[in-house]
């Protein structure tokens, strides 16, 4: 969840595009709750309605995840999923893991999932994809690693969804810090790297959406 609603955009804009999300089920409401209540970082809901957009859209089959966290992003992606697709998703807290396991189960999802616990960069070589679609939601200074652990296993048009680019507002303000230069660096990188078709969006708390050329 974001920690200000005017991070990012506007206020008057920010609740307006808010006001404008469709109601969430009970199962996303609560999980919603939860993360409210024990302090999870889920997805904010507008990125998570994009989501469903772009999963709906690109009817993905292989399905890669890093940052599991409670599932939420699971059960979001895996409802928009095609029923042959499979979800992996890394999450390196094994009591979170469980939580997540619990929501997914309940989610009933049409496609399966498969949940890695481990360090997302001990992970991923183990991986063999290839992905066509990918979100990107953990450690800020080991996006620019992630990335290029996951270049190799990507097939040419799979998209990569990463979240927390403007870094609540620091990236663009210039502040420094491990976190938000990280993302300033890897910013560059998605924008730039000639293997990439790049866009980065200032909703939530800074969405990017890139395509493997
Ligand atoms: C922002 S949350 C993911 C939110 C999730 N994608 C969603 O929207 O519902 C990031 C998660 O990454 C996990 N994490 C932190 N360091 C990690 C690492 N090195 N490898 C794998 N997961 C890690 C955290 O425990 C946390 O649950």
């Amino acid at each position: 969840m974001k920690d200000r609603i005017d991070a990012i955009l506007r206020r008057n804009q920010a609740e307006y595009l808010e006001s404008l999300l469709p109601p969430r089920d009970a199962l996303l409401e609560e999980m919603e709750k939860f993360a409210d209540e024990h302090g999870h970082p889920i997805a904010d809901p507008e990125v998570a309605q994009l989501m469903r957009a772009l999963v709906r859209a690109a009817s993905p089959r292989r399905v890669l995840e890093v940052g599991t966290n409670i599932g939420y992003s699971v059960v979001v992606m895996g409802r928009e999923c095609p029923a042959e697709a499979l979800i992996e998703t890394i999450e390196i807290d094994h009591n979170t893991l469980a939580v997540a396991r619990r929501f997914v189960g309940e989610a009933a999802l049409p496609c399966r999932v498969v949940f890695h616990e481990g360090a997302a960069l001990e992970v991923l070589p183990r991986l063999t994809g290839p992905f066509d679609f990918v979100f990107i939601d953990c450690v800020k200074t080991e996006y620019e690693a992630y990335l290029d652990a996951l270049l190799p296993k990507l097939e040419r048009g799979a998209m990569i969804v990463c979240d927390n680019l403007l870094w609540k507002g620091q990236v663009a303000a210039g502040e420094h810090d491990a976190a938000t230069d990280a993302l300033r660096a890897f910013n560059r990188r998605l924008s730039s790297d000639p293997r990439l078709v790049t866009s980065i969006l200032p909703l939530g708390d800074g969405t990017g959406i890139s395509v493997v050329v």
